[in-house]
């Protein structure tokens, strides 16, 4: 069974009451259980993590090289500022799908650049919650072709 880390970053876990014109009415544990289920429905184990902290997140992402076969990460604000997030998505080896709720091409031009895309095997943004499920099935076909 493939395993799989969905990793939020920070603020995500205001979710539900953070400007939900942009990120949504859904709270984080809504998402989380919306991915679980989709998760179990497509033979996959998700474990699921947030932290507001970059070096919480750069930790995640170390302890997922041996546990996990991938990770989908909205690393937030960090994905436009964080080379450390970037040289542990690099040096964990495991592919990484970077995530956001909205589509940040769409908003101010400081959300335009991201720190970590280039070391990510993709990128998903603009569908909300339900980019983590289109994720989920992007990770699936990675390690398919990976297999
Ligand atoms: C976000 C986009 C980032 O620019 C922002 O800082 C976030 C959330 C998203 O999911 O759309 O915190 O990653």
């Amino acid at each position: 069974m493939p395993s799989i880390l969905i990793l939020n970053g920070p603020n995500l876990n205001l979710l539900g009451t953070r400007e939900p014109e942009i990120y949504g009415a859904q709270t984080l544990a809504d998402v989380e259980e919306d991915a679980r289920i989709y998760a179990t429905s497509r033979g996959v184990t998700l474990t699921c993590a947030q932290d507001n902290s970059e070096g919480a997140l750069v930790s995640h992402l170390h302890a997922a090289r041996g546990s996990q076969d991938g990770v989908i990460f909205n690393a937030g604000a960090y994905t436009h500022t964080s080379i450390a997030l970037r040289d542990a998505i690099s040096g964990i080896a495991l592919p990484v799908i970077e995530l956001h709720l909205s589509n940040v091409h769409a908003r101010e031009s400081f959300r335009h650049h991201s720190m970590i895309a280039p070391v990510c095997t993709g990128v998903i943004a603009g569908f909300g919650a339900a980019g983590y499920r289109l994720a989920i099935d992007a990770m699936l076909g990675v390690l398919e072709r990976q297999a």
